[in-house]
């Protein structure tokens, strides 16, 4: 019987991981946060101020300073290794611009901080693991894969060149997959559940919502597609855009998705990293802000999905006789087994975007590919609190957000298996083009 309904906000759930593959886990995203700093020079280590971007550097000690914070301090009551680390780091309460402003440690004594963070939570680890640690440590190892996949999109914001030692397998041509999958309507639980293991204060917990029958892509749009609209002047007709979507148009001017370059003798080119190369017509388009995504479905007669029917067609199944949607909740789209690279392009399994019709292996149980990996997906919804929402302990993660957002489901090439569950909500407002987003449609 599904007690889920009788948790409260306040019940927090772990991975069950031992302590053995706890320091697999810190030691795999470690592994991703030096590939993808290791190679940068003093001055892409700080970088210009920019609203959307952390310097690198500040970024890496945050990382360590949330681990130490969390797993050392607070679950395990050490004293901390910086005596004013909080000042340095505490996302909370240091200002994003002051973040270029302060008396950093370099790049040895910022790896060297790293370092004795990691030892020592090694060395709790090796000493055994309760619940209530394994909880911290679920968290922050979490956190340095949510900042893995921003210091990866920071390096294409930046100019950066292509990480070095991640994501070595280029996967092969696919092509389009074109056309909708009917999901019948009935009842969906909208969350997770506490057989999930651990998950974010804003998943809780699964509630019943009542869902109409809907159509949905099998596949996301794809970089073809969305250059269509271009093409058809999609960026200079107001009728497309939402009043704050053509406000967003207007004051950047923009007449294209941010890093594609004037289309030239009929070839459509993009910055990729620090280099210029062709459009791949059946990628998903990535890089497009939800009002591009919004305008887009204007002009094709399409919408994005709820958050609802985007996870109803991720995990949900067919009763018998396909008429309604069964009470059961997949764990991935294809079932229970861990992701691997012939479900999911996810955790730098490739690199670069597989093509739409790639991935065969990873549909859903109604026929839609890629829900998890290669490219996040904007949906309609806004990033709002479930019914008995309360924050736990990082209680700056969620709550501060809440109303200002767009959720977005599915993870993308750069997310980690632990954080690109179905039910993971991510959130980001609606202008942000700098992030590996891009978007499925359903049928008007
Ligand atoms: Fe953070």
């Amino acid at each position: 019987m599904d007690r889920s309904h009788e948790l409260t906000g306040r019940q927090r759930p772990t991975s069950g991981a031992s302590a053995d593959e706890l320091g697999a886990q810190l030691r795999e995203a470690r592994h991703r946060t030096r590939c993808l700093t290791e190679d940068l020079s003093s001055a892409e280590l700080m970088g210009a101020y920019r609203e959307i971007v952390n310097p690198v550097l500040w970024e890496l000690g945050h990382v360590a300073w949330f681990h130490e914070y969390w797993t050392l301090r607070h679950a395990a009551q050490q004293a901390p290794l910086i005596e004013h680390c909080d000042r340095l780091w505490d996302s909370s309460n240091v200002a994003h611009r002051t973040r270029w402003h302060l008396e950093l440690p370099d790049r040895a004594g910022t790896y060297g901080y790293m370092a004795a963070v990691l030892d020592r939570q090694e060395d709790l680890l090796a000493r055994g693991i309760d619940d209530a640690t394994r909880y911290f440590y679920d968290l922050a190892i979490r956190h340095e894969d949510m900042h893995v996949e921003a210091l990866a999109y920071m390096r294409q914001t930046s100019s950066n060149a292509p990480p070095v030692g991640l994501g070595q397998s280029t996967p092969p041509p696919a092509g389009a997959l074109s056309g909708d999958v009917a999901v019948p309507g009935g009842t969906w639980r909208l969350g997770s559940t506490a057989a999930e293991g651990f998950v974010f204060d804003n998943e809780k917990w699964a509630h019943a919502t009542v869902l109409a029958p809907f159509r949905i892509a099998r596949a996301p749009v794809t970089n073809a597609e969305f250059a269509a609209f271009v093409e058809n002047s999609g960026y200079r007709a107001r009728e497309f855009w939402s009043a704050a979507g053509w406000a967003w148009r207007e004051n950047r001017q923009a007449e294209r998705p941010v890093y594609w370059q004037a289309k030239r003798d009929g070839v459509w080119t993009a910055r990729h990293y620090r280099a210029v190369e062709e459009l791949r017509p059946h990628a998903p388009v990535i890089f497009v802000n939800w009002f591009e995504a919004e305008a887009w479905c204007r002009w094709a007669g399409r919408r994005l999905p709820s958050e609802t029917e985007w996870e109803a067609a991720a995990i949900g199944e067919p009763a018998a006789g396909g008429t309604r949607l069964r009470d059961t909740r997949r764990r991935w789209p294809w079932g229970e087994a861990a992701p691997t690279a012939a479900h999911a392009n996810l955790g730098f399994a490739f690199d670069r975007l597989v093509e739409v019709a790639g991935l065969a292996g990873g549909d859903s149980a109604f026929g839609c590919r890629q829900m998890i990996g290669n490219v996040w997906e904007w949906t309609a919804s806004d990033f709002l609190p479930f019914a008995g929402f309360s924050p736990d302990p990082y209680e700056d993660y969620s709550q501060p957000w809440f109303g200002t957002r767009k959720v977005l489901r599915g993870g993308c090439w750069a997310t980690s298996a632990r954080i690109a569950r179905p039910a993971y909500r991510n959130f980001f407002t609606p202008d942000r083009s700098d992030v590996f987003a891009g978007f499925r449609t359903c049928a008007l």
